[in-house]
This record gives C-alpha cells, structure tokens and sequence, in this order.
C-alpha cells in the first residue's frame, strides 16, 4: 500500500515512524501548506516525493491511501477531495469541526467505495483491548455510571488550536474526545439521549508563568476563542450517565487522564491503570493488571500509533472491518456540538 501524508506537523512524523514500521506500506509522497517543512520531513524520512499541493499528491495515480494530518478545518474539505479521487483516508481526530462537515465525509465515503477510517487513537492501547475484554466478559453488568477526564496543568496550545475558526473547539474537542471516545467505545451504551455542558475560557490562567511550554504548537500565539476548560454530564437511552471533564489548563497537582466505567457487578478503573472491582463471593476484591500503556511516555505512544496504521493497512489490503468508523466519528462530532450548544445557551440539548 502505498500512502501519502497531507500536513508536516507534530502528528505527521508520528504517522510516519508509523506506516515506517508496518510491513507491506510505503509512504510514497507528501505536502503541507508549510512546504519547507514538508522538504525537511520528507529529508529526515527518506520520502520520495515532495508535492507542493494537496491537489498534485491527489492526482498521482500511484498512491492508494492518505493520511489527513492537518489543523481540523482542512481535515472534510482534503478527506472528501481524496476520495472523490479515489484514494483510502485515514483522517486525524477531531473528524472535522463539527457534525455537519462530518456527515458530508461519511457521505462521500460511501459514494466512493473506499475507507475512511478516523485516528480514535486509543483504541489502539494493548490495555484498551484488555479493557475491552473485561467489559465483554460481563464482568461489570450493567453500566450504569461512566467517569471519564482528560486534564492538564498547563497545556494551553496556542496557535491553530485556540482559533475556533481552524479548531472547532478548544480543550473538548483537542483532548477530551479521547477520553470520550474510549468511554463509549467500551461501554457501548448506545446512543446518547441528551447532554449539558459548561465550558470556561481562561486564557490567562498561566500567563506569566514560568516553565509552562510543554503543549505549546509550533505556530506563533494566535486567537484564543475557545474553551480551556468543560465539564458535561451525558444521559444515554439506556438510563445510563457519563461524567466528562477536559482542560487544558486548571491548578492542578498534575495533568491527569482518568476513565472508569461503573456497572451493577463490577467497576472497572481504565485510567491512569487498569484495574477490576467486583465481589469474590462474600469479599470485596480488586484485581489489577499489569499492562503497559500510551500514558505511560514516548515509546508506548509511537507503538499504539503503529497498532493503529498497521490496522488501516488491514482493512485496506485485507478488507478486515475497521474498529475506528467514520460512523464513530460522527457520532462523537454530534456529541461534542451538543456540548458546545449546551454550554452556550445554558440548557440541556437533545441530539436528534
Ligand atoms: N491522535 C492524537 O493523539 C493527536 C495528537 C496531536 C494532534 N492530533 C491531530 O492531528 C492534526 C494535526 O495536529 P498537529 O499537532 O500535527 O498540528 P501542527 O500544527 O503541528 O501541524 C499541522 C500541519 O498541517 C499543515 N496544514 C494545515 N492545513 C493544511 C492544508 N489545508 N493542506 C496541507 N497542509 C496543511 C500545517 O502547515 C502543518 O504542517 C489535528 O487534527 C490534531 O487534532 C492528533
């Protein structure tokens, strides 16, 4: 399989060491509106081709599958011109900025026969699968109350990021869809009945504070029109309540990601490790496992980008069905729109 990669930012040199490792996929080609950058990527990665428009990769016949690594409002207008050109897509997550630009690419997907799989990441975790075994194995019955943050001390991003009209959100739609995102793919409680939400925007919680750069973009300060901080309550068809909280910046000791999915027979603690609550007959008991984790640094993280290609590869090459649907990623996007709505008008949103 042969790939090209749109965009020449941070992910993009994880999608490469990515498609790098797995056998079978080349990364034939690339182009970024930072061409420069892109030459340079290219250089340190041996890449063939540098195109100086996402229009020129497209059009070389070569290539069958791309890879949207770009800020999010490029992310339906390149994914739906790939496929109208008939190349496969793996799109970075956010989907797109929101529910509408979504479902014109689960359109196209389907007018195009090919696949468009969205980067819902940590699905990819080892301790995702485990996760997901417990909760198949009936372990915790009925699921009844999920928690799910993603939290950070000092993790303002700046540039595209807090520019709402790149982004399409802040700190929910950056990082809290991936506590979100692995919420409902492991408790599959179906559908979601209606949200409310808060958002906060603290643009100058760190300012002036010393040390405070690790999640800073590579781009210059920009716009600060989004959310640093939400917190939303989820209520699911089912009767069943998810907690979700995301920042990018609040007083904290330290940042923290932290999911637990709470059913009538057992608990299970997905983050920061993985962990079962249950009765041994008459005995409270816990059972922990000893799992390594993306959480747990650098080498962990390039590994479950490594699952996640090797596993669009799959679905290309060997038709086997994709955990990461673009169906998925719109249900997430209507989500996140209902949060924002919320938060705005101050009032419980039903999704349609
Ligand atoms: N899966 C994850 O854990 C994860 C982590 C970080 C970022 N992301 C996602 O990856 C995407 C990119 O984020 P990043 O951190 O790499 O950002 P970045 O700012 O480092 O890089 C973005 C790149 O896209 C290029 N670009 C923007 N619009 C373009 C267009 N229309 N055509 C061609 N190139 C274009 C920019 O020049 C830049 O090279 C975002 O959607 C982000 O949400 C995912």
């Amino acid at each position: 399989m042969k790939v090209g990669i749109i965009g020449s930012g941070s992910i993009s040199e994880y999608h490469l060491r990515a498609f790098q490792s797995v056998p079978d996929v080349e990364v034939a080609a690339i182009t970024s509106i930072a061409l420069e950058q892109a030459k340079d990527v290219a250089s340190r990665f041996g890449i063939p081709k540098v195109y100086e428009s996402s229009e020129a990769l497209l059009a070389d016949n070569e290539i069958d599958a791309v890879s949207v690594a770009v800020w999010n409002a490029s992310h339906a207008e390149l994914s739906i011109a790939a496929l109208n050109a008939g190349k496969h897509v793996f799109c970075e997550k956010p989907m797109a900025r929101n529910a509408a630009e979504a479902a014109g690419m689960v359109a196209a997907e389907k007018k195009s026969g090919k696949l468009l799989m969205i980067g819902l990441v940590r699905r990819f975790d080892l301790k995702s699968d485990a996760a997901l075994n417990v909760v198949r194995s009936g372990a915790l019955g009925d699921i009844y109350y999920m928690k799910a943050a993603y939290l950070r001390r000092d993790g303002q991003p700046g540039g595209w990021f807090t520019d709402k009209s790149r982004s399409g959100g802040g700190a929910l739609i950056d990082i809290g869809i991936h506590s979100l995102d692995l919420a409902l793919y492991l408790a599959d409680a179906g559908a979601v009945r209606s949200v409310r939400g808060t958002t906060f925007q603290l643009p100058d919680i760190m300012k002036g504070v010393k040390g405070t750069e690790k999640y800073l973009s590579k781009e210059a300060d920009g716009l600060r029109d989004v959310e640093d901080m939400v917190t939303a309550n989820l209520f699911f068809e089912n009767g069943a309540v998810l907690n979700l909280e995301a920042s990018w910046a609040q007083h904290l000791k330290e940042d923290s990601q932290n999911l637990e999915l709470f059913g009538t027979k057992g608990g299970l603690k997905v983050d920061p490790e993985l962990s079962l609550s249950w009765n041994n007959g008459s005995y409270p008991a816990d059972t922990s496992y000893n799992i390594h984790s993306s959480l747990n640094g650098e080498k962990f993280l390039d590994e479950i980008f490594s699952r996640e290609m090797s596993h669009f590869r799959d679905c290309v090459v060997d038709a086997v069905p994709c955990i990461a649907p673009s169906s998925d990623g719109l249900n997430l996007m209507k989500i996140i729109d209902a949060v924002y709505l919320s938060a705005e008008e101050n009032r419980e949103v039903l999704i349609g």
